[in-house]
């Protein structure tokens, strides 16, 4: 049967869990998908930063790549980087907030290549504010890009995914996505249902043979302290990151993409759940999961 990702099965109320896993009979090592080579990956948001390391690495393993940003002139370059890896890439310009230019992408991507067994919802954008300092287009954009961009990915390329008979899911969340922080209200928002998702993804694709894993990186060395700079017009057009975030962001961006990336491959082969990548985060998460059950300790009282 099914292992459960927790220490505690599905809710008692779960019935319908029952029913979806009836008849499973493999354990989440065995659904990994491990041999990478010859198989084919669209990354999103893999102009930059964590999603062209992504595209790096995968393309390392012998896989085909399908590298798919907003700004089509940095996926062109890094899709040049990955065929000098002795694999094939394409690029394609792709809004991960748009539907129809995802599904557009699902298409390219099934022209392109023999099927789609690896997806990365990766693409994501901070709007820097304290829920005070929020603005409706500011909200709207967050949701849009990092929250119905992993759907409308997973939406689009499910038919693809089952199709290939072994697949894997990978959705970009945060440790914003893990536990609440100041001055980042709808970045936290978002991330948080990233990672509510892909727990819920997780139990539904299970039976399809579809992995599932989250990313919940820490600070990382990437462009994505300047992406109100390139907010589309629809979400009010470009603004300047405040200065203090800048700052603040700079201080944070510690680790490597590459050694993010490096974590993301062992996740897909292992079929891991939740891939964090800062060892020391873990109190805060830890101290989290203690808010929670100081909720049920008040309720016992
Ligand atoms: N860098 C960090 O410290 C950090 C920490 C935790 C999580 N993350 C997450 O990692 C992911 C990748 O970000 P990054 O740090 O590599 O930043 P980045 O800005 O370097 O890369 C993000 C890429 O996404 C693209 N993009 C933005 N909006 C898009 C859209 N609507 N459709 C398609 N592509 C779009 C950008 O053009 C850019 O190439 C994001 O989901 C981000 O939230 C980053």
């Amino acid at each position: 049967m099914y292992a459960w990702p927790f220490p505690v099965g599905p809710p008692a109320h779960g019935t319908a869990f029952a029913v979806a896993y009836a008849g499973t009979n493999f354990t989440p090592e065995e659904a990994a998908m491990r041999d990478l080579r010859g198989k084919s990956a669209v990354i999103t948001g893999a102009g930059s930063g964590i999603g062209r390391s992504l595209s790096l690495a995968f393309a390392g393993e012998g896989m085909n790549i399908v590298v798919a940003d907003i700004e089509l002139a940095n996926a062109e370059a890094v899709a040049a980087e990955v065929r000098a890896k002795g694999v094939q890439a394409v690029a394609v310009r792709c809004d991960v907030s748009d539907r129809e230019s995802v599904a557009a992408l699902a298409a390219r991507a099934s022209e392109a290549f023999t099927g789609v067994h690896l997806l990365c919802n990766n693409a994501g954008i901070v709007p820097f504010a304290s829920i005070q300092d929020t603005t409706p287009a500011n909200w709207d954009w967050a949701m849009a890009v990092n929250v119905n961009g992993v759907f409308n990915g997973v939406n689009a390329f499910l038919p693809a995914l089952r199709a290939a008979g072994e697949a894997h899911i990978v959705n970009t969340a945060s440790i914003a996505g893990l536990y609440g922080m100041p001055g980042l209200a709808a970045y936290v928002a978002s991330k948080f249902a990233v990672v509510g998702l892909s727990e819920a993804m997780r139990y539904d694709l299970a039976p399809l043979g579809i992995g599932v894993s989250v990313l919940c990186p820490g600070g990382v060395r990437t462009n994505i302290a300047s992406s109100t700079e390139h907010r589309q017009e629809r979400f009010g057009g470009p603004v300047a990151v405040p200065v203090e975030y800048r700052t603040a962001a700079a201080g944070a961006t510690s680790m490597e993409p590459d050694d993010v990336a490096a974590l993301v491959v062992r996740a897909v082969k292992e079929n891991q759940l939740y891939v964090p990548t800062h060892p020391d985060t873990r109190a805060q998460a830890d101290a989290r999961a203690g808010l929670v059950a100081a909720g049920y300790d008040w309720l016992e009282r």
